[in-house]
């Protein structure tokens, strides 16, 4: 036996694989493929958590920390035999503060197939060892569902902590922040706190394509112009929702996550429930024949829709699903807050949101007719909701246990989330709440139903 450091600390080797390393490595290529790549995956999946779990190899951390995954992968939902040898390969179970730290880096290399560091790094993440933000400005699970509940607005649970944050998915014009703005900043400021506003849109600012849901320049001046004691504020233009994490000033966790009508047809297909060529089938029928092109030199997505060549930007019909948007409010956020949501988009995130299977079946493409018979009795009871009404998902139909990664690399993570509460109205804009740009068109489009505003509150499936 020798020891190596980890960061500084001692750690004893095994020169070769132990006993259980080697009856171990038989399956592990075997069944374990996949808990290798989602454990090698996480730093790129979650960079700003990723960077957190450095303290947690710091030499006065690392006994803790190998403890406590321990812990996790004993309690986890992982194959008895994997846990097993993870176990072992972290060393002896129980580790004090002044012990060496017997870590097997061969077999933690042969489990992981990253250095001995990088390897406990990306367990911790996997595990959700990292506690991220102090829970004053993060309330639990439990209280803002109390909160919601109350019926309070949401935006309202802002006033309630520390350090109040909210994240805006494309944000359009940012007419939602100004509205926001204008209702809330004066209550933050009287009651002596910083709120950080953080809003992103996948349009690329400057590009001939996107139209009014350009961020709108004299909005940025005016809250670029707000005391930074009272507002921070900030814009990113050009990214996609789901690269947000990558962004170094982002925030690991908002207060509160919004997405204000969720982008068609973006979110209005779920990816793994429809196959790719039903799913270019049905958008050529119903929005006509498509393909890339370049217009002044920027790529372009051109549509041929009744007669009419349209352009739009590239990534136009790059279809997301909401399993993917779920998961980020999920992770990113203490409510999340889903507004002026198209009927077409809202059944869809239905699917994903209700425990029956039958409710998301696969290759059938969500219609007035097909609605009915998927959907059944939750159909009825919601379809029934009048204009400013509002009700509890889970007093209609049981919640789903669990929200699986949806297809998007980037924010795909083996740890699983639930909404332990979801509420649901009708209605476009309600009194006493901000509103976004979208929202307030559609009192002038008569061929739309009235769309859909879910509050979601998440909590984390302990998978560790
Ligand atoms: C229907 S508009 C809504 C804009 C604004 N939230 C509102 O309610 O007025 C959808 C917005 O989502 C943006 N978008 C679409 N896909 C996106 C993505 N993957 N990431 C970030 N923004 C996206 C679009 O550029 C557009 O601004």
């Amino acid at each position: 036996m020798t020891y190596l450091q980890i960061d500084g600390y001692a750690c004893l080797v095994s020169p070769k694989p132990s006993p259980s390393s080697a009856f171990d490595a038989q399956i592990i290529p075997r069944t374990n493929a996949q808990f290798r790549r989602q454990v090698k995956d996480g730093k790129h999946a979650d960079p700003v958590t990723w960077a957190l779990t450095r303290k947690l190899v710091h030499p006065s951390q690392l006994p803790s920390t190998l403890n406590r995954l321990t812990e996790r992968i004993r309690h986890s939902t992982l194959p008895d035999a994997l846990q097993n040898t993870l176990i072992a390969s972290l060393g002896k179970s129980h580790v004090t503060p002044h012990q060496q730290v017997p870590v097997n880096h061969a077999l933690l290399k042969e489990l992981t197939g990253l250095p001995s560091t990088k390897a406990i790094r990306s367990l911790c993440l996997y595990f959700s060892l990292v506690q991220t933000v102090p829970t004053s400005s993060f309330p639990a699970p439990e209280d803002v569902e109390a909160f919601i509940r109350s019926g309070q607005s949401p935006y309202d649970l802002l006033l309630q902590v520390d350090q109040p944050s909210l994240l805006d998915l494309g944000a359009g014009d940012l007419s939602f922040e100004e509205d926001f703005l204008d209702l809330y900043l004066s209550r933050f400021q009287n009651g002596g706190k910083a709120f950080t506003l953080h809003a992103q849109d996948r349009l690329q600012p400057g590009s001939q394509f996107g139209g009014q849901y350009h961020a709108n320049q004299e909005r940025l001046d005016r809250l670029a112009h707000v005391a930074p004691e009272h507002l921070q504020f900030r814009f990113w233009g050009g990214i996609d929702m789901m690269e947000f994490s990558k962004q170094p000033q982002c925030l690991p966790q908002y207060t509160m996550v919004t997405c204000h009508a969720p982008a068609t047809p973006t979110f209005a297909y779920e990816p793994t429930r429809i196959s790719r060529p039903i799913l270019h089938a049905h958008l050529t029928k119903m929005k006509g024949r498509y393909r890339k092109v370049r217009v002044n030199g920027e790529e372009a997505l051109e549509v041929k829709h009744q007669g009419k060549c349209l352009t739009f930007p590239p990534w136009k019909f790059a279809i997301q699903g909401p399993l993917s948007l779920l998961n980020l409010v999920a992770r990113r956020g203490a409510v999340g807050v889903l507004a002026a949501v198209d009927d077409e988009v809202f059944w869809e995130i239905l699917a994903q949101l209700v425990d029956d299977p039958n409710m998301r079946p696969a290759d059938v493409v969500f219609s007035p007719e097909t609605l009915p018979d998927v959907f059944s009795h939750v159909h009825q009871a919601l379809s029934s909701l009048k204009i400013g009404e509002r009700c509890h998902l889970s007093d209609v139909i049981p919640l789903r246990r669990n929200i699986p990664g949806g297809t998007t690399p980037l924010e795909r993570k083996p740890v699983t989330h639930r909404f332990r509460f979801v509420e649901i109205r009708r209605g476009d804009v309600f009194p006493g709440m901000p509103a976004s740009f979208t929202a307030r068109q559609f009192a002038h489009m008569s061929e739309e139903v009235p769309p859909w505003h879910l509050v979601l509150v998440p909590e984390r499936v302990p998978t560790g």
